[in-house]
């Protein structure tokens, strides 16, 4: 399976049309001078009240987006899977998903959970002007409120990408409710597993459970398998344990 995997998503460096007009998308927000109230659910806020504040689309773009790596990694995986039924946690601005449509085809399905109705608006604006939104469906509101709905509703999941909340206990929480919603094939993909040392202890944890029997550590994302047909469990880290000076967490 690395090896399927390595050679789609790796290996492949055919360039996409789509890769450009989501690119220009980025480009265009990183030169605008434009400011947006938000709801920040991350790391400010607290007991799931979140925090609002004036942020620049600038900022959301730089900050808070897949980079361009990332967004071709998940084309990729996303190419190589087909799936039919993908989840999405943490939306921003719609890099990701963006990246995540286009690469799964007209095929999928796709629910994508943001706390902040601003972002999800700004997101469903960017998947209209890139013509994918016929598939997608973005959901406004804290994830405890929405995953249990948008789990019912799509009701098996094919991939899932967790890319909000990143905080250990939280993490490791929405991954389990995702669970009985999984089946052999499976792809969870986590982003900032190296955020903070809790985030670093979720991602160890998940890699561990009895359910994932391959996962892969990229650095920029982390890859969980549940494929019940291999047999030993194996983790790869594609970054050298010297890269990585927070590696006293591990
Ligand atoms: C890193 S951004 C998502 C980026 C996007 N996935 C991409 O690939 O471009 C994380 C998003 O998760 C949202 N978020 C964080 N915690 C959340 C929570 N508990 N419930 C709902 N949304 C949350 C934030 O509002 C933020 O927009």
């Amino acid at each position: 399976m690395i090896f399927e995997w390595a050679r789609a998503v790796l290996e492949d460096d055919r360039h996409y049309y789509f890769f450009d007009d989501i690119e220009a998308l980025r480009k265009q927000m990183l030169s605008t001078s434009l400011t947006l109230e938000v709801e920040d659910y991350g790391a400010n806020s607290s007991n799931g009240i979140p925090v609002r504040r004036r942020v620049s689309l600038r900022q959301l773009a730089k900050r808070s987006s897949s980079s361009p790596v990332q967004g071709r990694w998940l084309f990729r995986t996303a190419q190589w899977m087909r799936p039919k039924r993908i989840l999405e946690l943490g939306t921003g601005v719609g890099i990701g998903t963006a990246y995540l449509t286009a690469g799964a085809g007209k095929q999928a399905k796709i629910i994508s959970l943001e706390g902040c109705p601003t972002c999800a608006r700004v997101a469903e604006v960017h998947l209209n002007m890139l013509h994918i939104s016929e598939s997608v469906s973005i959901r406004s509101g804290h994830f405890a409120q929405t995953l249990s709905r948008a789990l019912q509703d799509l009701g098996s999941l094919d991939l899932v990408f967790f890319d909000g909340h990143h905080e250990g206990t939280a993490t490791i929480a929405y991954f389990e409710q995702c669970l009985p919603f999984s089946h052999a094939n499976t792809l969870f993909i986590f982003d900032d597993i190296y955020w903070s040392a809790d985030m670093t202890a979720a991602w160890q944890r998940i890699r561990n459970h009895p359910r994932i029997r391959f996962s892969i550590d990229s650095f920029d994302l982390a890859f969980a398998f549940s494929d019940p047909a291999i047999r030993e469990k194996q983790h790869f880290s594609l970054c050298p344990i010297h890269w990585k000076p927070w590696r006293q967490w591990m």
